[in-house]
């Protein structure tokens, strides 16, 4: 049976878990100058429809880590560009028998068609608006490095809910483990639906930071911003971003965290990104590592169901 990782929706606590203990082990690792060789043998190609520094480079350092070869598809410069479809581009990459495809893509649920008609394993980094999971592990793993454990801790997320695939992956990876997540977001981009999904809306800045342990601010996703959903990029830093007075509604010493790339100035004023309370440089890190639990994970002999 073939394991592919499309999302934290389908996952379960124990799963999520057991993911996040073998990241913990790897971080260890990297932090030790450590590599493993339970990938020798096999490749990894990484398919990037979207832009990317921290998921791709960090799936490629992982993958390497762990000893594996390492393809990375220039998707501008392959035979998609000729219109090549999906399917058929993962179909070229079977018969090369690649092992593990890692997919980026604008549209949600491609990585779901993917992983139904090709033989490799398929890892999500990304889908439209869809899933994030592999970041909202990686934010999870730092959340349990600092906290000790996530269950009965406040996690405030503020800022672009709507278009945030990193939102909804967290949404569902902390209330698995215990988590109270609390939602602020402009209306124009907080999406119908999100308390049925275990979450609190909250109506302001300070209402969703006041107690919080995590303090998460989210990338304003220009790309996707067709309609004006807020005036301007000063009054959206003004009126919903995170500046030292709201970060002083949260728990002293809450951490401070963001998927990046950040908008300097927007989403967080510099003083929070570069402050004592940031792990937004550690995050990267943990991305490394719960990547390398991932691959290893769903490409072990007896499986791994993610
Ligand atoms: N957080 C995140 O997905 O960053 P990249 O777009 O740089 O991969």
């Amino acid at each position: 049976m073939k394991h592919d990782l499309l999302g934290l929706y389908p996952l379960s606590g124990e799963e999520i878990d057991e993911i996040l203990t073998l990241g913990l082990g790897m971080k260890a690792l990297l932090k030790r100058g450590g590599s493993l060789s339970d990938l020798k043998g096999r490749s990894v190609f990484t398919l990037f429809f979207e832009n990317s520094t921290r998921t791709r480079c960090s799936f490629e350092l992982a993958a390497k880590k762990l000893g594996a070869t390492v393809v990375n598809l220039g998707v501008s410069t392959s035979s998609v560009q000729k219109g090549e479809t999906l399917v058929d581009t993962g179909k070229t990459l079977d018969a090369m028998r690649c092992d593990v495809i890692v997919i980026r893509h604008p549209a949600g649920g491609a990585p779901k068609l993917l992983a139904d008609t090709v033989r490799a394993h398929v890892v999500n980094a990304g889908d439209g608006m869809t899933e994030h999971p592999t970041q909202a592990l990686l934010d999870m793993l730092t959340m349990r490095e600092h906290l000790g454990t996530i269950a009965g801790k406040k996690v405030a997320i503020l800022g672009d809910i709507r278009h945030s695939r990193v939102a909804k992956s967290n949404l569902y990876g902390l209330t698995k483990l215990g988590a109270e997540v609390s939602l602020f977001a402009p209306r124009t981009l907080m999406p119908a639906g999100m308390d049925a999904l275990g979450a609190r809306i909250c109506s302001s800045r300070e209402e969703a930071v006041e107690g919080a342990d995590v303090v998460m601010g989210l990338r304003i996703q220009l790309e996707r911003q067709k309609a004006g959903n807020f005036p301007s990029l000063g009054e959206y830093a003004r009126y919903y971003g995170v500046d030292s007075r709201i970060l002083s509604y949260a728990k002293q010493g809450a951490l401070v965290m963001h998927p990046g790339p950040v908008n300097r100035g927007v989403e967080l004023t510099s003083a929070v990104i570069d402050g004592a309370q940031s792990r937004i440089e550690d995050q990267v890190l943990s991305g490394v590592a719960v990547r390398m639990a991932v691959l290893k994970l769903i490409t072990r002999e007896d499986g791994y169901d993610l």
